[in-house]
């Protein structure tokens, strides 16, 4: 007996068949987990800030975070508060790169090798029980060796006493410029003052000093660089001299 079901014809049609209910399927899944991914991605930026303002391994995190931090965003150029852009939905690479809401740093200000800064940014408050400010959490950014990192810089409410830093995202190799994450290296800035410098070696107790990574002097250049810029009068610094001045509590 003979049938047709080997022609050319009917084998493409089933190829093509078969890549057409597998598209449909990828696009459906990625459409619907969209949100999702979204929204783990919110989560664990809060859980970084938490994270980084004290509140460590904690579970329930967009209840903790909504009962003890507060999101405001501020101008970067005058160190006011902005009350019409929400820090809950400012997208800081999409507001990167529209022109309106950021501009080019030249190749001097240009310090954390970010290429464009933007004109707001959000900053994060924890509070103590009597309500006062007791931790500023800066969001901060900047080239290591491979790529950029992304991180939260917590300062006391002198607006100049390091109290923790971290970093959530980077593409710095393991072992070697990735531990900016070990926290026994994160740890050596608590206590420490602004400006700080990372150096080569051993920083002995100076208080504007921090030990570079061994092994990884051009990532550590890059943590130096990264803090500078964002304390900088091209970020937050005039928002932090506002602070400084007694402008929170
Ligand atoms: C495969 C490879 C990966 C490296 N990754 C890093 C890194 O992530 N960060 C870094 O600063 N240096 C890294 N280095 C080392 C740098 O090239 C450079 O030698 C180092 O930063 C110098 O630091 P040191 O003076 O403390 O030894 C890497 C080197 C190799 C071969």
């Amino acid at each position: 007996m003979s049938t047709n079901n080997e022609s050319m014809g009917k084998t493409l049609g089933v190829v093509v068949g078969l890549c057409l209910v597998c598209a449909i399927v990828v696009s459906f899944a990625s459409v619907q987990l969209r949100p999702m991914q979204q929204a783990n991605k919110n989560e664990d930026i809060q859980r970084n800030i938490l994270a980084v303002a004290g509140f460590d391994k904690v579970k329930n995190v967009s209840e903790i975070f909504n009962q003890n931090i507060e999101s405001r965003v501020v101008s970067l150029k005058t160190g006011e508060f902005v009350e019409d852009v929400k820090a809950e939905s400012f997208d800081f690479e999409a507001t990167k790169f529209d022109a309106k809401r950021s501009y080019k740093l030249s190749k001097e200000e240009d310090k954390a090798g970010i290429q464009r800064i933007t004109n707001n940014s959000p900053v994060y408050f924890a509070k103590d029980d009597q309500g006062k400010v007791s931790t500023i959490i800066l969001p901060i950014q900047g080239y290591g060796l491979w790529g950029v990192m992304y991180g939260f810089l917590a300062l006391e409410a002198d607006g100049e006493t390091i109290k923790s830093i971290n970093f959530y995202k980077h593409s710095e190799t393991p072992g070697l410029g990735g531990e900016i994450q070990n926290p026994k290296w994160t740890a050596l800035w608590d206590g420490k003052a602004l400006p700080i410098d990372v150096v080569k070696g051993s920083a002995g107790g100076n208080e504007h000093k921090v030990d570079g990574l061994s092994g990884a002097t051009l990532t550590s250049n890059g943590v130096d660089h990264t803090v500078d810029f964002w304390t900088s009068d091209k970020a937050f610094g005039p928002f932090l001299a506002k602070v400084r001045k007694g402008a929170l509590n």
